[in-house]
């Protein structure tokens, strides 16, 4: 895709679509600011070479005007962490917004509110992208988050608005999940848990013709388990995915992939965080007991089989690590894979859970890339194009900044 570094920014008004879709409390109040800061490198670097930024994101799934879904609690954090004052617009299309653009400073900020206060925005309605393309010069999709959607300020807004090119965050999202993960470094190790194999099978099937080593964890192993004829207990069992299973094993089998089921997993007696709890081996999971994590055995096994591997992709956590009893598999891994990093092997964690995994553990600063992404990710990992992605231009290098 495009990159920016070869735009001009001076004067020109330029129109970030970034993902800043975080949680907010009852209060309004941001309680994980994780995607505002990944947005920040773009916002400064345009802000640096003297462009106007109009900012644009969803914040959640709201249906039509609601208040509660507005951008407007954003504003101090993103103005603290981007060092200028940003300017809110109430809407994010329309006169007043136009006036607002027109009055910007280069290196100014309009954050627009958010898009999806329009249904127009999800439905990809090309007037909605038009107009929201009448407001800038150029075009910069940061919003890995919301790549996978073809909504008008992710995809249709290009057919209106050239160069669009894609921003820091997109781009490294894209070396990572797609780059380092399609040509890694070998030996490529993949980390895949998550307590449903159907959610995964896309994940799996892909990173198959790519990984040498593959290690499963979380609840989707007792569906393999039981495809193999072992008991399960209670655990969580996807009986109409044992077909799937076998395939997978023997599609890994075929491939020369090592794969790795858990030798031992630590059972419980309910799904509560409060629960007796007993380790035992994987073929002797006794009656009325589920699995909630994998044992210390596999733990080991694992953290051998990560010894030599100089790229790692992880997603999904190895147990229920919401509960402290069933933990240590997931903060093992987390805790393997920063040792990891610290000898230059590339680690790569692909969005949701193992992020939160990671985060809890306190190595996120040391890991290669964090994917801001969770269905984006899962959809890249799983080989899919993404439409935020497909619709940039190929590049920008000897492409003047015009409106078409
Ligand atoms: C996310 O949180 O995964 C993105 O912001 C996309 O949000 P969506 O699933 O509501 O499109």
């Amino acid at each position: 895709v495009g990159d920016l570094s070869a735009a001009e920014l001076k004067g020109k008004k330029v129109f970030v679509r970034a993902d800043l879709n975080v949680p907010l409390d009852d209060n309004q109040n941001i309680t994980d600011d994780t995607r505002i800061r990944a947005a920040v490198p773009t916002i400064k670097y345009l802000i640096s070479n003297g462009a106007k930024v109009i900012l644009s994101s969803h914040l959640g799934r709201p249906k039509g005007v609601t208040p509660k879904f507005s951008l407007a609690p954003l504003v101090p954090r993103l103005t603290e962490l981007i060092g200028v004052q940003v300017v809110k617009a109430d809407d994010c299309i329309g006169p007043e917004v136009e006036k607002l653009v027109a009055s910007l400073p280069d290196g100014g900020v309009l954050l627009l509110e958010n898009v999806r206060f329009y249904k127009e925005e999800e439905k990809n309605d090309p007037g909605f992208a038009e107009k929201l393309a009448s407001l800038a010069d150029l075009y910069v999709n940061d919003a890995f988050g919301t790549a996978h959607r073809a909504h008008a300020s992710t995809e249709g807004v290009t057919k209106y608005l050239k160069p669009s090119v894609a921003g820091f965050l997109l781009q490294k999202e894209l070396d990572y999940l797609d780059g380092a993960v399609s040509n890694p470094k070998r030996p490529f190790a993949a980390i895949v848990g998550g307590s449903k194999v159907s959610s995964k099978i896309g994940v799996i099937e892909s990173l198959l013709e790519k990984c040498d080593i593959l290690l499963l964890g979380g609840g989707m192993i007792f569906t393999f388990y039981k495809a193999q004829g072992l008991s399960v207990g209670s655990s969580l069992v996807e009986e109409d995915k044992l077909d799937l299973a076998t395939t997978l094993l023997a599609k890994a089998k075929a491939k020369g992939v090592s794969l790795l089921l858990p030798t031992d997993v630590v059972v419980a007696d309910k799904f509560a965080p409060d629960a007796n709890s007993k380790i035992v081996p994987s073929s002797a999971i006794p009656d009325g007991w589920m699995g909630l994590d994998i044992g210390p055995d596999s733990i080991k096994t694992f953290n051998d089989a990560l010894e030599t591997t100089k790229t790692v992709i992880w997603n999904g956590p190895m147990g229920v690590f919401e509960f402290e009893k069933f933990a240590a598999g997931t903060e093992a891994v987390a805790k393997k894979l920063a040792e990891l990093s610290g000898k230059g092997v590339t680690t790569i964690i692909g969005g949701g859970d193992s992020v939160a995994a990671v985060e809890k553990v306190g190595v996120a600063d040391v890991m290669s890339h964090i994917s801001t992404g969770g269905g984006a990710s899962l959809e890249l990992l799983e080989g899919k194009i993404l439409p935020g992605v497909d619709a940039l231009d190929e590049a920008v290098a000897s492409v003047s900044v015009t409106r078409s």
